[in-house]
This record gives C-alpha cells, structure tokens and sequence, in this order.
C-alpha cells in the first residue's frame, strides 16, 4: 500500500505546473531603483559596502537612468549628495542644487516613460546628519529635532523637487506632520499632480549602514535616529498609527521600511489601506547577499529572487530595491 500523493505535491511535479499555479509573479514593473547622485566629481565613485552600487555623477546617472528605461524599468528615485552641509540642509531646496539639477536632466531625458522619485530628507544634507532641523546645540544630550522648524524646511524641499520635475516625493523623514505639509506646499505652489509617496512606517533599523557610507549622513557624535524613526520591539498597532495619520493628511502611496524583517507590518499594512504600498528593501539587506554570495555561501540569483518575491506576497505592490537592475538584466 503507498500513501496517495497530496494535492499540493502532485502541483509541484514540473516547472512548467509550478509556474502555472505560482501565486506570486515578480515583474520589472514593481521595482523602483534607488540612485545616488552627487555633486563635484567627474567619475562615478564605487561604494564599498554596497558592491555594484556608485555615486552618479550627472553624466553617468543621465546613463544608467537611460539603460534602466530601455530595460523596462519605470521608476528611480533619487538621493543627493551635496559638496555643502549647513545646520538645516538648505542645499536639499537649492534650484541648482544637485537633486534638482538632475531631475531636470531626467525630466528631459525619460520624463515621458519613467516615474521620477525624489527621496525629500535632509540627513544627506545636514553637518550633524539628522533627519531635521535641531533646537539646540548638536552633541548635546538634550537637544532634539524641532518638528515644525523642519516642517518649513520639507515644505521647500518638496516645491523645489517638484520645480524640477519630481512626480512624486518621498519624505523619509518621520516628522508629525510631514505629509499634510508637502501636501498643502505643493498645491499652493500649483503642484497638485505631484504624488506623495510616504515613508510611513520606518524603523530605527541596522539595515541602513551601507546607505549611509553612501551618502555620507552618519549622526556627527555617534547619535542615532531613535526618537523618530520607529522601535522594531512594537508592532502593526503602532505602524497603523503612522499609517492612518499619513493617509489622513493626504499620502497617495505608503511605504514600509526596511522589507524582510518587517513582513508582518507589510501583511497588516497591506490589510487596512487602499492606496498602493510600497516596500523598501534597504541597503544592508542587499548588500548582505552580495556579501554572502561573494563568499559562495549562497546562490545570489536564488536569494534574491526568493527575497524580492516574498516582499511581493506579504503585500507590496511597490519595491524599492537596489537589485533593480540586475532584475532587470536577468529578464532579458
Ligand atoms: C533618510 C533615508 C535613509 C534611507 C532612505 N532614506 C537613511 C536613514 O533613515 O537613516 C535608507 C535606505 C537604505 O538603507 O537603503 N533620508
């Protein structure tokens, strides 16, 4: 006597079936590829902890945004790396600062087929690299970041991106406040079309160290970003919170960030809204597969296929990952 096969198991017989019944289909038109832009140099400068990845200049971002197009890719979203810090970032609402001067570039170049996305921060752009505005002396123990000073500062970062031809903004930086803000700046600067693309829910995670070797915003003193950004201890409760709030203030998409850890808040994210979400896979969860793979500890193409679906089946309909264009190039 054998013990019938299940009707599960009898599906997985061949790839052809499998593929057949698949639940879950990765297509090169859910991916955002995030890219860095920075000022001053005249040759795309690697970055070491996340091989594969560079700091554009204007020339080569131009390039690669051109080749992400012709690949089938319909959105970037960018991040600046200024020459300049100040106190409150100003270079991130300059009209000829370097955001905004490659946005123009873009606009002309792929601005017909191709979502441009600004990051909208100021941690790139800050000499104590914290996401806002401070209320007092940096290093010292009791100053903060001064919400609605940092609001005024979004709200510029927001109109000039959008000057420049951003069709959506992504503010990163978990201020109260910050959605109803943009919003309200970006209408009465007649900029009503320009999509908001919210980082609702986004936690203090260790996942972003290789983003900041390339961007350059590590805390000046050793600080971190944890009375704003999110405690990965609490839960969806807690996430829905920031999600309802940002709906209310009028977010068109909403993110969670980072993605592989955070597959539940996706889930319960993804159960409550009816606005499209994204999901950021950030720089360490990319960069510990090319680590790993680099080692022949495991098969870059099967672990990145594997992660980048099962964002896609806890609920993201967006993914922002720097595996893009290797995504991308595998298609072909
Ligand atoms: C803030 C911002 C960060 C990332 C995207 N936007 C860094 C941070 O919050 O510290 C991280 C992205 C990544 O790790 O890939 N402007």
């Amino acid at each position: 006597m054998s013990f019938p096969i299940s009707r599960p198991r009898r599906l997985r017989s061949s790839a052809a079936l499998r593929d057949l019944v698949a639940d879950t289909r990765l297509d090169v038109r859910d991916l955002v590829a995030p890219l860095f832009v920075r000022e001053g140099i005249d040759a795309p400068q690697p970055i070491a902890s996340l091989p594969g990845v560079v700091q554009h200049t204007r020339a080569s971002l131009r390039q690669e945004v051109r080749a992400l197009a012709d690949l089938g890719v319909r959105a970037v979203i960018l991040f600046g790396v200024p020459s300049i810090k100040d106190s409150i970032g100003s270079e991130a609402y300059n009209p000829e600062g370097i955001v905004q001067l490659s946005l123009r570039d873009l606009a002309e170049d792929v601005g017909d087929r191709m979502v441009l996305m600004a990051d909208l921060c100021v941690d790139e752009y800050t000499e104590h690299g914290h996401c806002g505005v401070l209320d007092g002396p940096a290093g010292d123990p009791r100053t903060s970041v001064d919400n609605d000073a940092t609001l005024d500062v979004y709200a510029r970062i927001a109109v000039a991106q959008a000057d420049a031809g951003a069709q959506v903004v992504a503010p990163s930086g978990m201020m109260d406040g910050q959605v109803g803000a943009i919003r309200a700046a970006l209408d009465a600067a007649g900029h009503r079309q320009v999509a908001i693309l919210a980082y609702s829910a986004k936690y203090a995670s260790g996942l972003y160290g290789p983003f900041r070797d390339a961007v350059d915003c590590a805390i000046a003193g050793g600080g971190d970003r944890k009375a704003y950004q999110q405690d990965w201890r609490r839960g969806e409760r807690e996430a829905l919170l920031e999600v309802r709030a940002d709906l209310a203030e009028g977010a068109d998409m909403v993110m969670v960030k980072p993605a592989l850890a955070y597959l539940d808040i996706i889930r319960a994210v993804k159960a409550e809204v009816d606005v499209p979400l994204a999901a950021y896979h950030v720089s360490g969860e990319y960069s510990m597969i090319k680590a790993a793979a680099a080692n022949g500890w495991i098969d870059h193409d099967a672990v990145a296929t594997e992660h980048l679906t099962a964002i896609k089946r806890a609920g993201a309909d967006v993914i922002l990952t720097y595996l893009t264009r290797w995504f991308a190039e595998a298609q072909q």
